[in-house]
């Protein structure tokens, strides 16, 4: 697996195989790779001939410059992971060559996708430097497939809105969230909790579950009724939910029941990160994760 730096050799190195009629596969990452991003590696393995990773921390998705300065970094490791995972290049490129001088030209989506849930939280320009960094990867590598985590359910929908929008080529391509044995969302900032907060952390995967077997077992399909089953789920935690939420899985308009299929999405701040997961609430037939 090669390592790559720059858009000029990217585009060289992705020549050979385009002109040999191989198919190209997309992981964007920000590193700090675990099963997660390994499971979207595979995927892209088996969606594609030759699978691109990319490596970029990217300041314009990030609201808190602390949460920047703290993000996880160790492109030694990512680079042997990638490999072993079935990555075929990983593009790390500086951040001056992704965001040159003179950089002024932002892609957003608009409306709703990007306003709620973690728009409302974070802030609408979080997702605006989100699919303004995937637009222009998507331009350099120019993948058939690109993939994203379940785990990031509303970016994973404003990249499909942004690639219908836009007619971006790229398929996107959605992938089950990866969890620890006890629950837990795999999450590269879950290494910044310390052993008492990451036992705290299981509040969002009970929050989920408990929902789910509100639902399942007791057939409540009242959105206040699950919400109430959630929160309840969280307290012995100690972790109170920044916003816990039972919306339209395509739209994220808040739903009053779930008599369709519906995204349940909760974030929480736990010790010194802030944590999100979500599962899909299905009526009829229970819920999957
Ligand atoms: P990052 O947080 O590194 O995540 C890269 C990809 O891995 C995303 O598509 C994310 O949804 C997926 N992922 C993370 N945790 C996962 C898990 N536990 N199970 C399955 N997939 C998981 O998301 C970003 O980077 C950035 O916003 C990016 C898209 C790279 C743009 O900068």
């Amino acid at each position: 697996m090669r390592t790559i730096r720059t858009v000029a050799e990217l585009r060289a190195a992705l020549a050979e195989p385009r002109r040999g009629g191989k198919t190209i596969g997309l992981v964007p990452t920000m590193g700090s790779l675990h099963d997660g991003h390994l499971a979207l590696i595979r995927a892209a393995r088996d969606a594609a001939d030759h699978v691109v990773v990319s490596l970029f921390v990217n300041p314009a998705q990030f609201n808190d410059s602390a949460d920047l300065a703290a993000y996880p970094r160790d492109e030694h490791r990512d680079a042997g992971l990638a490999h072993e995972a079935g990555a075929d290049l990983l593009f790390a490129p500086s951040t001056d060559e992704i965001y040159p001088p003179g950089f002024t030209t932002q892609v957003r989506v608009a409306g709703p996708l990007t306003e709620t849930l973690e728009g409302a939280h974070r802030g609408a320009d979080h997702f605006h430097g989100v699919t303004t960094v995937v637009t222009k990867l998507l331009n350099m590598v120019g993948p058939d497939v690109a993939l994203f985590g379940q785990k990031d359910a509303q970016q994973a929908l404003v990249i499909q809105r942004l690639a219908a929008d836009l007619d971006l080529p790229a398929r996107i391509e959605v992938v089950p969230t990866v969890r620890e044995p006890d629950g837990l969302a795999l999450s590269s900032r879950n290494v910044r909790l310390d052993p008492q907060d990451r036992r705290r952390a299981l509040a969002l995967s009970a929050a989920l579950r408990a929902a789910e077997s509100e639902l399942r077992e007791h057939g409540t399909t009242d959105a206040e009724a699950l919400s109430a089953a959630a929160r309840a789920a969280m307290t012995p935690f100690d972790v109170e939910p920044e916003y816990l939420a039972l919306v339209d899985p395509e739209d994220l308009r808040p739903v009053g029941s779930v008599d369709q299929d519906t995204l349940l999405a909760v974030a929480a701040h736990v010790g010194p990160v802030r944590l999100i997961d979500n599962t899909i609430l299905t009526p009829n037939g229970g819920a999957e994760r």
